[in-house]
């Protein structure tokens, strides 16, 4: 695992976006799982402005789904489904067939697990894995506690991403269940970028880098993984003491 502290929230989130342009120009057919959520938001819009600076083409990329609220539909403000549209899918243009996001309105949600992890089967893997990380050291919605090796699956959500994930609504939200890649999908993309920033992250990042390496922080697996980069703003690697 590599980490970088970076001066600021705009330097990251430019590595962040040159690292997704640097990979398109080298493997135009590349897979990309990127994350939703506020952190990666900048780098999206950086990346998306150089590729149309650059004319970079994302038409052959695949784009996979990390994550999904069940049960909220995809035209809702708060959904992941939503985010992506808007922050990449639209700015890009990328059509429907490049992309493969979780339905968080199946009936049947063990299918829709498995059509997921088929789908990264036939894809060769994951290239670039783009991840935030929760207050409580989740990735995807690999609450505490998930499977080292798990894949696709369901997961009640944590008390903790819940009420943080209250910030992506309009309203009020009853948050109750997700349906994420697992850890295993972390552990076997070819690389993987974290990304955090604030003040407010900066104890679960110390936790997450210093303390153990457990599914009880699923974040602190990253240090597993050989070609891992974990971009942070002062602030949130302001508590690591091995700077
Ligand atoms: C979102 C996701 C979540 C977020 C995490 C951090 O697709 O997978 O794990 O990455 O909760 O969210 P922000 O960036 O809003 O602090």
């Amino acid at each position: 695992m590599h980490l970088k502290i970076h001066e600021n929230y705009e330097s990251l989130s430019r590595q962040a976006a040159n690292e997704i342009i640097a990979l398109m120009k080298q493997k135009p057919e590349a897979v990309l799982c990127l994350a939703s959520g506020d952190t990666p938001r900048l780098a999206y819009s950086l990346m998306t402005k150089m590729a149309k600076d650059e004319k970079i083409d994302f038409s052959r990329c695949t784009f996979i789904g990390l994550d999904e609220w069940m049960g909220i539909p995809p035209d809702n403000e708060g959904s992941c489904h939503y985010f992506l549209r808007r922050h990449i899918f639209e700015p890009l243009n990328i059509s429907n067939d490049r992309i493969r996001l979780f339905d968080a309105l199946s009936t049947d949600q063990k299918g829709e697990c498995k059509k997921m992890d088929k789908t990264i089967i036939e894809k060769e893997g994951i290239d670039l894995m783009v991840v935030g990380i929760g207050m409580n050291g989740h990735i995807g919605f690999n609450e505490p506690g998930a499977s080292v090796e798990g894949y696709s699956h369901v997961v009640d959500l944590d008390a903790a991403t819940r009420t943080v994930g209250q910030k992506y609504f309009r309203e009020h939200t009853l948050l109750t269940s997700g349906i994420t890649l697992g850890l295993g999908h972390m552990q076997e993309a070819r690389k993987v970028i974290l990304v955090a920033n604030g003040t407010k992250k900066a104890d679960i990042i110390r936790k997450a880098l210093e303390e153990d390496v457990t599914p009880v922080v699923p974040a602190s697996l990253i240090r597993k993984h050989v070609n891992a980069y974990v971009m942070l703003d002062r602030e949130a690697g302001s508590l690591l003491t091995a700077k």
